[in-house]
């Protein structure tokens, strides 16, 4: 279903300017927008060198703004690639002026052009589209095309946390870990069952559980 596109968007991004970078979306060639350098600068953005944690497809913000809340000695940067979803995120955490997250309105591939070499300490993959297709598998955000990306800013010993719904992308997700020479530390197949009072619930998260379908989670180390 295709998204009605919110009302003075633009406007509406330019004036969170502070807490968002946005990336040249019209930069088709993805490769060649990595490639280039606009490495931000943690200590000044956060204006402190507490650890950073990074979350790919943020959508609306729900989990980055409670964990920020959450967690104010952990600086978080957010990224999602429609910016029609993305300005809800960024608008929650200015009404909530939330001082330690960070936004870019940007597609994983690019992100070496912002993100430092070993600036990362934990990347968050909620829910990422399993895009069950074939063909369409090189774009999942677990395929080790990614993974082996990750590596470029993620530290030695960093950890990704994913969760998923989908018992497909959990089995494909675990093999390619395994095969990009990612460490498991856990694999949980129905998380709501055990109960981890630590979990925050995102909004895909809470639709899929009120469906009755299993959450999946996985933790691995770099
Ligand atoms: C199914 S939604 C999940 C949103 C949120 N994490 C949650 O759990 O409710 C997946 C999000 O990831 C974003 N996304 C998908 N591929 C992406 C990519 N390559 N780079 C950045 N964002 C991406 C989509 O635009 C979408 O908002």
């Amino acid at each position: 279903m295709r998204m009605h596109r919110k009302s003075h968007l633009d406007e509406r991004l330019n004036s969170c300017g502070d807490i968002l970078t946005v990336a040249d979306l019209t930069d088709k060639n993805m490769k060649h927008a990595a490639a280039q350098k606009d490495e931000l600068d943690f200590v000044k953005i956060f204006k402190n060198g507490n650890p950073v944690n990074l979350e790919i497809g943020c959508g609306k913000g729900k989990f980055i703004c409670e964990m920020a809340a959450r967690f104010p000695q952990i600086n978080f940067i957010a990224v999602e690639k429609i910016s029609n979803v993305l300005i809800e995120a960024v608008e929650r955490a200015k009404a909530e002026n939330l001082l330690n997250v960070h936004f870019i309105n940007s597609a994983a591939e690019v992100l070496p052009r912002y993100l430092k070499e070993a600036s990362i300490d934990k990347i968050y993959l909620n829910f990422s589209n399993p895009l069950p297709k074939l063909g369409y598998a090189r774009q999942r955000l677990t395929h080790p095309k990614f993974l082996n990306g990750y590596r470029q800013y993620l530290k030695k010993g960093g950890e990704i946390v994913q969760k998923t719904d989908d018992g497909d992308f959990y089995l494909f997700s675990l093999e390619s870990y395994a095969s990009c020479g990612y460490e498991i530390l856990e694999k949980c197949e129905d998380l709501h069952a055990v109960c981890d009072p630590e979990n925050i619930v995102t909004e895909h998260e809470k639709k899929f559980a009120d469906m009755g379908k299993n959450i999946y989670r996985i933790v691995v180390k770099s």
